[in-house]
């Protein structure tokens, strides 16, 4: 149990004791401001107004039947009926030695598992991957990690665009590439120059057109060589995206992909429910649901087209079937979706049909985390200086370039293979830091100098903090696991850090109830500043240090490191041993 629930409980228990009915809670968190106590409970204040009596007293009376001993040094009332509450220093050390050798440090496996669903990166595989699809990939793979570190089980899934008329054309162009002699392997390799080409014969040649159009038919209705050239196109497009989860440390594996088109047979099923339902009508021989419950201020209901005049699906029919698939068949508790703001509408309508369709029961938990674009330094969506859209594979590399320039510059004595891993972790790690620690929901302005700063709360400052705890140990010649495991805390900076230490699972439910990884970012760069205060305050290395006091620095020294380590791993960023 971590300590917010442990002092919850507590509260709780003396608040029934104190004659307040069970459903009022303790209002416990951590305080907002220095001389408040470590923690904070704010429940008395309601508790008091609900049952007219006062707040001061009501407080008293709750302390009074307060059982924090050996936990708290003290406790007392503040203003209006605060309580606050001051751990004691005894307490923290042992709670800190706990985690000395504890790779969940302190985070116990939940105990009732959620099955979690959770829909990221899923691009549209027409075409490469651009910077437009680094959000989705990194905060979603952030919350699956630390999910999955909490002991949920957690069903990757990557619905990626595979379907719809994009293909006919782009099955058109191979089939003509693949005439001339070319392997399709060969004609795809430029799949942003195959795109651009099979778009431009599109518009230009009306019988490539009409072509391509045909395709989209054969390719709907199972033609096996049309599915053929389809599959083609998908495995060399399905390999670029992995190299690029690959290079960006992102977890998605190719069995984690469930693209638009395995829905293709469910689709009919879809809409054939949704008739049945007298939910959805035909409009201009479309099949359209009007959703009363999105109505526009004219009170318009909100228009879901889920077939189109001559029979196609749309987005919004696979999204239906998807939902279907995962609460049925994946059995999901939970279901996430990481996707851009822009997509609200699109997710709102989805999952208001579902429920109102039954697809999905009512205590299955639908969220679409939503988040901001990633702007250029003009405050205009990032692009190339010609105005095209940026590959993610360039930026990575510019990324991974960058860092090397820096480690090269600063020449910290490393060895030509350490210079090259140094700048793949600190490169690639910088992108993706510089975008989880923005709160998810903003726009945000990317900025190399910014993210690539040894200075403030980048991923470098915070790798580095991790590097510079190994060198401590190298220049001790103590390993960790050598340590007894005693930690004395005597000094401020020494509390001040065990306790942040502690906190880390309290985080960590935050994260991932809020789906916000910027708090894990937050938290982690709290946690090396802290260390980089007490490691001034409280010498470990000097001489007149004595042995018992110089142990118990490098444990809580050790368990800083491994916060860290273990917190930058659950945002999917790497460390290492020297930099
Ligand atoms: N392929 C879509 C796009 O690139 C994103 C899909 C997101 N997931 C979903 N279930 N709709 O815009």
């Amino acid at each position: 149990m971590n300590i917010r629930e442990l002092l919850n409980q507590k509260v709780q228990q003396a608040m029934q004791a104190a004659g307040i009915p069970a459903d009022y809670s303790a209002h416990l968190a951590p305080s907002k401001k220095a001389g408040f106590g470590d923690y904070q409970a704010n429940g008395a204040m309601a508790a008091a107004k609900a049952m007219k009596t006062n707040p001061r007293e009501l407080a008293q009376t709750i302390l009074d039947n307060l059982d924090l001993d050996g936990i708290a040094e003290k406790t007392e009332i503040a203003g209006p009926g605060f309580i606050n509450i001051h751990l004691a220093d005894n307490w923290l050390a042992q709670q800190t030695a706990t985690l000395l050798n504890d790779p969940q440090l302190g985070q116990e496996k939940v105990a009732a598992p959620q099955t979690v669903v959770v829909d990221y990166s899923s691009p549209n595989l027409a075409k490469e991957m651009h910077v437009g699809h680094l959000r989705s990939s990194i905060i979603g793979d952030a919350l699956v990690r630390a999910l999955e570190f909490q002991g949920h089980r957690v069903i990757r899934q990557n619905h990626v665009g595979d379907w719809g008329t994009q293909f006919g054309m782009l099955i058109a162009e191979l089939e003509d590439q693949i005439e001339d002699g070319e392997a399709a392997e060969f004609a795809l390799k430029d799949l942003e120059g195959f795109y651009q080409q099979s778009k431009k014969h599109f518009d230009e040649d009306e019988d490539f057109a009409k072509r391509a159009r045909d395709y989209v038919v054969k390719l709907q209705s199972g033609d096996e060589r049309v599915l053929g050239l389809w599959e083609k196109f998908k495995r060399v497009s399905l390999h670029h995206s992995e190299e690029i989860y690959e290079q960006l440390n992102v977890t998605l594996k190719e069995e984690d992909v469930r693209g638009e088109s395995a829905y293709n047979d469910d689709l009919p099923k879809v809409v054939a429910a949704l008739k049945k339902q007298g939910l959805a009508v035909e409009d201009q021989g479309a099949q359209v649901v009007f959703l009363e419950e999105l109505a526009d201020k004219e009170g318009n209901p909100s228009p879901v087209i889920i077939q189109k005049q001559g029979g196609g699906y749309l987005y919004a029919t696979s999204d239906l079937a998807a939902l279907r698939y995962r609460t049925q068949s994946l059995q999901a508790d939970r279901i996430l979706y990481f996707i851009d703001a822009r997509q609200s509408l699109h997710m709102n309508q989805v999952f208001t049909l579902a429920r109102k369709a039954k697809f999905v029961p009512d205590n299955v938990s639908l969220e679409h985390h939503a988040f901001g674009t990633m702007m250029g330094p003009d405050g205009k969506p990032f692009k190339t200086r010609t105005g095209g859209t940026v590959k993610l594979a360039s930026l990575l590399d510019e990324a991974v370039e960058r860092a090397a320039a820096l480690i090269a510059a600063k020449d910290p004595g490393l060895s030509e293979e350490e210079k090259v891993e140094v700048a793949q972790k600190v490169g690639i790690g910088a992108v993706k830091y510089a975008d989880l620690s923005k709160t998810r929901t903003n726009d945000y302005i990317f900025n190399w100098d910014a993210m690539l700063s040894f200075e403030g709360n980048t991923a470098p400052y915070l790798q580095y903090a991790y590097t510079r705890i190994q060198s401590i140990f190298r220049k001790a010649g103590v390993k960790p696991t050598d340590l007894a495991a005693d930690i004395n805390i005597g000094t401020e900076a020494e509390k001040a850090l065990a306790l942040k230490l502690l906190q880390f699972p309290e985080v960590l439910d935050q994260v991932t109830r809020e789906a916000y990884p910027h708090v894990l970012c937050t938290y982690l760069y709290d946690v090396a500043s802290l260390f980089m205060k007490f490691y001034e305050a409280c010498p470990i290395l000097k001489k007149d240090v004595d042995t018992a006091t110089r142990n118990s620095r490098l444990g809580i020294a050790h368990v800083a490191a491994q916060t860290l380590k273990t917190g930058l791993d659950l945002l999917g960023i790497e460390t290492m041993e020297k930099m």
